[in-house]
């Protein structure tokens, strides 16, 4: 009795392998499978495991550069973002992606990054007439005069915070953790999301031109407390 069960339980068992293992039950199917992480091929997962938390669900509202915002994605080229996304920026919050930089995306899943942002978020011709991403830095005496007249109206007369801006932003723990770089992106783009004008609107109608841009940033980076070498004695007091 005891053998011909067993005879019965090896036949179906046999049975099922022939009729293939994706009929046994509760084997998940395909489409159902984990993929692994080199896998994932879509934007939207891809931006929100690695993006969204610091730059927002949607690309805005992040405490770092507000990727959708149009004036943005006009004014940075694709090597660019490439250079930036797999390499990071040294010394401030934004991770280097690429593995060949210590990171987990491949070069297939940055771009597909790249040319979803592209997709989502650049709308409309190339900005007419904008200064250029990127600078060599300007004068931080002329820099005061271009916040004078055209920020301090929102930020107060020191940046230490007015009433359309409350936050401070000559205060040093912020400015340790941007680089110039955001900074004038910042001022070129502005953030639409915290209601930050870009360069043509300080005020409306009067843009800033490259060298007041680049002037400003320098101001701004100025204040950024500089380190005796060697030591985390601050030896700039600003
Ligand atoms: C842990 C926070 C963090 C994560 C995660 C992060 N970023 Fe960033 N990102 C930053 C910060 C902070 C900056 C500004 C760095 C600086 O000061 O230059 C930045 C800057 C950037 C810039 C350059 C902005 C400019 O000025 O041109 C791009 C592009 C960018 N991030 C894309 C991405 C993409 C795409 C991802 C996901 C693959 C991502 N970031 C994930 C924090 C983050
Ligand atoms: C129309 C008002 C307005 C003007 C003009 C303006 N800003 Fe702002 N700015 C804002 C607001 C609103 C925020 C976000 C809220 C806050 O930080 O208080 C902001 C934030 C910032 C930040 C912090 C950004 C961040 O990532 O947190 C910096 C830096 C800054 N502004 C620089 C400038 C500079 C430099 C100028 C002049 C060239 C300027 N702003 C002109 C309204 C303005």
């Amino acid at each position: 009795m005891i053998v011909r069960r067993r005879a019965a339980v090896a036949a179906v068992f046999a049975l099922s392998l022939l009729a293939g293992c994706d009929r046994l039950p509760g084997k998940p199917k395909e489409s159902q499978r984990p993929l692994s992480p080199a896998q994932v091929k879509s934007f939207d997962v891809l931006y929100t495991q690695n993006c969204a938390g610091c730059h927002g669900a949607a690309g805005n509202f992040g405490a770092a550069t507000e990727l959708a915002n149009p004036a943005y994605q006009a004014l940075v080229d694709d090597a660019t973002l490439s250079r930036i996304i797999r390499q990071g920026v040294p010394a401030t919050a934004m991770p280097s992606f690429a593995q060949s930089a210590g990171g987990y995306l491949t070069d297939a899943q940055i771009a597909i990054l790249i040319d979803g942002m592209r997709a989502r978020w650049k709308s409309g011709p190339p900005l007419k007439d904008a200064p250029p991403y990127a600078a060599a830095p300007g004068d931080p005496a002329q820099g005061a005069q271009v916040f004078a007249r055209s920020c301090a109206s929102c930020h107060g007369p020191d940046g230490k915070g007015g009433a359309r801006a409350p936050g401070s932003i000559v205060d040093r723990s912020y400015l340790m953790l941007v680089s110039d770089q955001a900074l004038r992106t910042l001022v070129i783009a502005g953030r639409r999301d915290l209601g930050h004008p870009d360069w043509r609107q300080y005020p409306p109608g009067q843009p800033l031109t490259a060298q007041q841009v680049a002037d400003v940033v320098a101001w701004l980076a100025a204040k950024r407390p500089r380190f005796a070498p060697g030591t985390w004695q601050s030896v700039s007091t600003k």
